[in-house]
């Protein structure tokens, strides 16, 4: 009796220790005892199910050091990210809903990859070797964001599990028709996420094409750094760029890249978001905030680093390196307090902030920016890194 009493008690001590520290539920660890404490583990369950009868699943991920990140295959959309503050203590900090039916009722791109094309094309029109192409002017009636109406954020993408020797993850892909949208050519995009045991979400984004089409895949988190207990303006950041490109009033770029020293654009040394972001700027006044396109300084190809966010009051820090030429930093400005997310969270004005890596909004229509155009036998191929840590 004693035996069984005391084997009993050592189960339910080891299953709290790897509750605490490692992956998943309970009885998933304790089917696993005898194997390291806090293996990286991938958990699949149905989230929910479109209005088309769509089941959606979520993919709970979680690294050797217990960060771990819920990924749906509706939109392939992020919509957990739990990470330690200064003292180990775990919270979310992405802004989002509990449950799907939310996300497809009502989200301004909660953690969602935004495609065929992310931000603004002007007008919604493109001229692509010869042939206008018209699209949805989604955004106030006057202009293409996104990738319109039924973006890669409001679809079901196909998914499987992905094991690498130092990551978990998910691989999920769409088919995006030809004239879906208005785009020209069937679009085969794949998006890898991996939790990786550097404490790591890596995003890997590839497509093909059978005819020239625009490109350009981004993710669009709101990330909360303090766990969504206030809004993001103490947030600290940093931006590896000293330049940006100007907006009209519709925040389409001018064309012009024009330098950020001495201007409230200028995060080339760490700044508070809300040091500036109430002063005399037009650029400003244009977004309701920053709501802009910056150019990253490169030296070549490759990985870079693009940003790097430090929240004081739990220490935590997220950098961003990509293979993108830009990114959008966005601070959550259309955020106004008519949503409840997560918990009964109010996200009121600013309460969740984005950088999204990418190509130049309204590449299609300025032959100076980098082309986003993807032709038949090419690979599109990004690289982006989120990359989480304390201080
Ligand atoms: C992007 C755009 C913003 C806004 C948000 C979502 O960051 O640039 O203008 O559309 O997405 O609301």
């Amino acid at each position: 009796m004693l035996k069984i009493k005391s084997q009993f008690f050592r189960l339910v001590l080891v299953a709290m220790i790897v509750g605490g520290l490692g992956c998943g539920s309970m009885s998933q660890h304790v089917r696993s005892l005898g194997s390291a404490v806090s293996a990286p583990d991938i958990d699949v369950k149905t989230f929910g199910q479109t209005a088309d009868g769509r089941q959606v699943r979520l993919y709970s991920l979680c690294n050797a050091n217990g960060l771990k990140a819920d990924i749906m295959t509706y939109g392939a959309i992020v919509v957990s990210l739990q990470a330690p503050d200064r003292k180990g203590r775990m919270d979310d900090i992405v802004l989002g809903y509990d449950n799907l039916q939310d996300y497809i009722k009502n989200s301004p791109y909660f953690g969602a990859i935004v495609g065929r094309y992310g931000n603004r094309i002007a007008k919604g029109k493109f001229t692509l070797d010869g042939t206008e192409y018209t699209l949805a002017t989604n955004n106030n009636n006057l202009n293409h964001l996104h990738g319109g109406i039924q973006g890669f954020d409001k679809v079901v993408w196909d998914d499987r599990p992905v094991r690498r020797a130092d990551a978990v993850g998910v691989q999920l892909s769409y088919w995006s028709k030809d004239g879906e949208e208005g785009y020209p050519g069937n679009l085969k995009a794949t998006v890898t996420y991996l939790l990786t045991n550097r404490n790591e979400l890596r995003i890997e984004y590839e497509a093909t094409t059978d005819k020239a089409t625009p490109v350009n895949l981004t993710h669009h988190g709101y990330f909360n750094l303090t766990g969504g207990e206030r809004d993001i303006l103490g947030h600290v950041l940093t931006l590896n760029a000293d330049t940006f490109t100007p907006v009209d009033e519709g925040l389409i770029p001018t064309g012009e890249i024009t330098p950020v020293k001495s201007t409230p654009m200028d995060f080339t040394k760490p700044t508070e978001i809300g040091a500036r972001i109430a002063g005399e700027c037009q650029q400003l006044k244009f977004g309701g905030g920053y709501d802009h396109n910056w150019v990253l300084n490169r030296t070549g190809r490759g990985m870079t680093l693009a940003a790097r966010v430090y929240e004081p009051t739990t220490g935590r820090i997220m950098e961003i390196r990509t293979t993108e030429p830009a990114i959008q930093f966005y601070s959550g400005n259309f955020l106004d307090g008519t949503i409840t997310g997560k918990e009964g969270k109010v996200y009121e004005h600013r309460w969740g902030f984005c950088l999204e890596t990418q190509h130049y909004p309204d590449s299609p229509n300025k032959p100076d920016f980098p082309s986003t155009i993807l032709r038949p036998g090419e690979k599109y191929q990004t690289t982006t890194i989120y990359r989480f840590s304390t201080k």
